[in-house]
Protein backbone atom coordinates (compact mmCIF):
# COMPACT_ATOMS: atom_id res chain seq x y z
CA UNK A 1 0.00 0.00 0.00
CA UNK A 2 1.72 3.28 -0.72
CA UNK A 3 1.64 6.22 1.52
CA UNK A 4 -0.81 8.14 -0.18
CA UNK A 5 -3.67 5.63 1.12
CA UNK A 6 -2.05 5.47 4.90
CA UNK A 7 -4.67 8.45 6.41
CA UNK A 8 -7.41 6.73 4.67
CA UNK A 9 -6.56 3.36 6.08
CA UNK A 10 -6.31 4.73 9.26
CA UNK A 11 -9.96 5.88 9.20
CA UNK A 12 -11.22 2.79 7.26
CA UNK A 13 -9.58 1.04 10.62
CA UNK A 14 -10.89 3.31 12.90
CA UNK A 15 -14.67 2.66 11.60
CA UNK A 16 -14.33 -1.21 11.62
CA UNK A 17 -14.35 -1.24 7.89
CA UNK A 18 -17.93 -0.80 8.33
CA UNK A 19 -19.86 -0.06 4.89
CA UNK A 20 -22.51 1.96 6.65
CA UNK A 21 -20.56 4.00 8.17
CA UNK A 22 -19.42 5.28 4.70
CA UNK A 23 -20.72 9.29 5.23
CA UNK A 24 -18.54 9.50 8.83
CA UNK A 25 -16.01 7.80 6.55
CA UNK A 26 -15.50 10.02 3.69
CA UNK A 27 -15.98 13.30 6.35
CA UNK A 28 -12.94 12.28 7.97
CA UNK A 29 -11.05 11.10 4.35
CA UNK A 30 -12.06 14.81 3.29
CA UNK A 31 -10.56 16.23 6.01
CA UNK A 32 -7.61 14.73 5.68
CA UNK A 33 -7.17 14.82 2.38
CA UNK A 34 -8.62 18.58 2.06
CA UNK A 35 -10.98 16.65 -0.70
CA UNK A 36 -12.14 13.44 -1.85
CA UNK A 37 -9.57 12.16 -4.26
CA UNK A 38 -10.77 9.85 -7.19
CA UNK A 39 -7.90 7.45 -6.52
CA UNK A 40 -8.66 7.42 -2.64
CA UNK A 41 -12.09 7.04 -3.02
CA UNK A 42 -11.57 3.41 -5.14
CA UNK A 43 -9.09 2.39 -2.23
CA UNK A 44 -12.37 2.65 0.24
CA UNK A 45 -14.35 0.88 -1.70
CA UNK A 46 -12.27 -2.18 -2.71
CA UNK A 47 -11.42 -1.88 1.43
CA UNK A 48 -14.99 -1.87 2.37
CA UNK A 49 -15.95 -4.23 -0.81
CA UNK A 50 -18.68 -1.99 -1.86
CA UNK A 51 -18.44 -0.83 -5.54
CA UNK A 52 -16.65 2.33 -6.26
CA UNK A 53 -19.80 3.89 -8.16
CA UNK A 54 -21.78 3.67 -4.41
CA UNK A 55 -18.88 6.06 -2.86
CA UNK A 56 -18.66 8.43 -5.99
CA UNK A 57 -22.94 8.57 -5.88
CA UNK A 58 -22.34 9.60 -2.17
CA UNK A 59 -19.59 11.50 -2.70
CA UNK A 60 -21.71 14.01 -5.33
CA UNK A 61 -24.92 13.48 -3.93
CA UNK A 62 -23.82 15.69 -0.56
CA UNK A 63 -22.75 18.96 -1.09
CA UNK A 64 -20.60 19.21 1.61
CA UNK A 65 -18.03 16.45 0.01
CA UNK A 66 -15.31 17.71 -2.55
CA UNK A 67 -14.59 15.65 -5.89
CA UNK A 68 -11.67 18.46 -7.05
CA UNK A 69 -9.01 19.73 -4.91
CA UNK A 70 -10.22 22.82 -2.36
CA UNK A 71 -7.93 25.54 -1.25
CA UNK A 72 -6.44 25.77 2.21
CA UNK A 73 -8.52 28.97 2.76
CA UNK A 74 -12.45 29.29 1.64
CA UNK A 75 -13.91 32.41 0.78
CA UNK A 76 -17.79 32.12 -0.38
CA UNK A 77 -19.13 35.81 -1.28
CA UNK A 78 -22.61 35.86 -1.11
CA UNK A 79 -24.32 36.32 -5.03
CA UNK A 80 -27.96 36.59 -3.48
CA UNK A 81 -30.37 39.28 -4.34
CA UNK A 82 -29.65 41.63 -1.65
CA UNK A 83 -25.79 41.25 -2.20
CA UNK A 84 -26.26 41.41 -5.70
CA UNK A 85 -28.35 44.47 -5.27
CA UNK A 86 -25.91 46.28 -2.85
CA UNK A 87 -22.68 44.85 -5.30
CA UNK A 88 -21.25 41.36 -4.97
CA UNK A 89 -20.20 41.36 -8.49
CA UNK A 90 -17.41 43.90 -7.88
CA UNK A 91 -16.52 41.87 -4.72
CA UNK A 92 -16.58 38.65 -6.85
CA UNK A 93 -14.33 40.34 -10.05
CA UNK A 94 -11.94 41.90 -7.47
CA UNK A 95 -11.45 39.01 -5.65
CA UNK A 96 -10.90 36.50 -9.07
CA UNK A 97 -8.07 39.64 -9.95
CA UNK A 98 -6.75 39.36 -6.67
CA UNK A 99 -6.48 35.50 -6.85
CA UNK A 100 -5.24 35.42 -10.49
CA UNK A 101 -8.66 33.10 -11.01
CA UNK A 102 -9.27 32.47 -14.85
CA UNK A 103 -13.07 32.35 -16.00
CA UNK A 104 -14.05 29.15 -14.54
CA UNK A 105 -11.40 28.12 -11.89
CA UNK A 106 -12.30 28.21 -8.18
CA UNK A 107 -9.37 27.72 -6.86
CA UNK A 108 -5.72 29.23 -7.01
CA UNK A 109 -2.93 27.24 -8.57
CA UNK A 110 -1.00 27.11 -4.98
CA UNK A 111 -4.36 25.47 -3.14
CA UNK A 112 -3.85 28.33 -0.89
CA UNK A 113 -7.81 29.65 -1.55
CA UNK A 114 -11.00 28.53 -3.22
CA UNK A 115 -13.86 31.22 -4.66
CA UNK A 116 -16.98 30.10 -3.80
CA UNK A 117 -20.30 32.05 -5.05
CA UNK A 118 -23.08 31.00 -2.78
CA UNK A 119 -26.43 32.08 -3.15
CA UNK A 120 -28.25 33.68 0.30
CA UNK A 121 -26.30 33.12 3.38
CA UNK A 122 -29.01 34.12 5.53
CA UNK A 123 -27.22 37.73 6.36
CA UNK A 124 -29.07 39.89 4.25
CA UNK A 125 -29.29 42.80 7.12
CA UNK A 126 -25.16 42.89 5.93
CA UNK A 127 -25.25 42.46 2.75
CA UNK A 128 -23.17 42.71 0.95
CA UNK A 129 -21.63 39.40 2.08
CA UNK A 130 -18.41 37.50 2.63
CA UNK A 131 -17.44 34.45 4.31
CA UNK A 132 -13.41 34.24 4.77
CA UNK A 133 -12.85 30.21 6.57
CA UNK A 134 -16.43 30.74 8.34
CA UNK A 135 -15.88 34.13 9.62
CA UNK A 136 -18.74 36.12 8.08
CA UNK A 137 -18.01 39.89 6.81
CA UNK A 138 -20.59 42.54 6.44
CA UNK A 139 -21.01 44.95 4.29
CA UNK A 140 -17.56 44.43 2.94
CA UNK A 141 -16.61 46.82 -0.22
CA UNK A 142 -13.89 45.98 -2.87
CA UNK A 143 -11.29 47.46 -0.63
CA UNK A 144 -12.27 45.47 1.90
CA UNK A 145 -12.27 42.21 0.36
CA UNK A 146 -8.64 42.19 -0.71
CA UNK A 147 -7.87 43.43 2.92
CA UNK A 148 -9.47 40.35 4.19
CA UNK A 149 -7.17 38.43 1.31
CA UNK A 150 -4.08 40.30 2.48
CA UNK A 151 -4.34 39.24 5.75
CA UNK A 152 -4.59 35.61 5.15
CA UNK A 153 -1.57 35.74 3.15
CA UNK A 154 0.08 37.89 5.56
CA UNK A 155 -0.78 35.09 8.46
CA UNK A 156 0.40 32.23 6.13
CA UNK A 157 3.33 33.52 5.13
CA UNK A 158 4.28 33.58 9.38
S1 LIG B 1 -28.52 37.73 -0.22
FE1 LIG B 1 -26.57 37.63 0.66
S2 LIG B 1 -26.96 37.08 2.68
FE2 LIG B 1 -28.90 37.08 1.77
Amino acid sequence: MSDRFTPAAQILKDHNYDSAKLIPILQKVQDAYHFLPEDVMRFIANELGISPAKVFGVATFFAHFAITPKGKHIIRVCNGTACHVKGSAAIIDTVKKKLKLKDGQETTEDLLFTLECVSCLGACGLAPVMVVDEVVHGQVTPAKAEELIDEVIKAEAK
